[in-house]
């Protein structure tokens, strides 16, 4: 497999589809995808992943959104989307990367710890209060979301 990853200089040709794997709220991507900048990761011409960052306070960068289609998870793109990540919130003189997850995603925790994250807390509750149905994932509710970070 030959992928090749780049900086997405478009976020209009990114599929919502594609986005939606990693937020069911549409509304919410509306919100950031025009604010973000990222990379897109590409089989050929297909996009396969992406990844959307932002700054949100002055020296803090969070990871918005990673999306890999299902063909193509387990495969080394979501950690090399990251890798990519890390080295753009560098760039831009960001002191620390952030990244959420919902309480189910056991595969998200560990890809982001083997990349350098850490849990650094806990939005109880958060799902619930953001999301306007009940998510569920991997058999239970997405309830409350799981704050990790790294410093770079
Ligand atoms: C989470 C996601 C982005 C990961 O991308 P990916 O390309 O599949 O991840 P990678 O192949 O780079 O995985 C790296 C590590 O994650 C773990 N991992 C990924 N997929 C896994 C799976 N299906 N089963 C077990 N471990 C898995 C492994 O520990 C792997 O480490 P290794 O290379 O040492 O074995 C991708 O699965 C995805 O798009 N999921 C749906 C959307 C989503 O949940 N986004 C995140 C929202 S917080």
């Amino acid at each position: 497999m030959d992928i090749q990853i780049d900086e997405l200089k478009d976020m209009k040709v990114v599929p919502m589809d594609l986005l939606m794997l990693a937020d069911p709220s549409e509304e919410m991507i509306q919100e950031y995808l025009p604010r973000s900048m990222g990379f897109a990761a590409r089989e050929a011409d297909k996009l396969v992943g992406v990844l959307l960052m932002m700054r949100t306070r002055p020296k803090t960068m969070e990871i918005m959104n990673i999306s890999v289609l299902e063909t193509h998870q387990n495969k080394g793109i979501g950690r090399q989307l990251i890798g990519r990540a890390v080295e753009k919130a560098r760039q831009e003189k960001a002191r620390v990367l952030e990244i959420y997850t919902g309480n189910p995603g056991t595969i998200q925790m560990l890809l982001y710890q083997k990349c350098g994250f850490r849990i650094v807390g806990v939005d109880l509750d958060y799902c619930r209060i953001h999301y306007n149905e009940k998510l569920m994932d991997n058999g239970i509710e997405c309830r409350d979301m799981i704050r990790m970070k790294m410093d770079l």
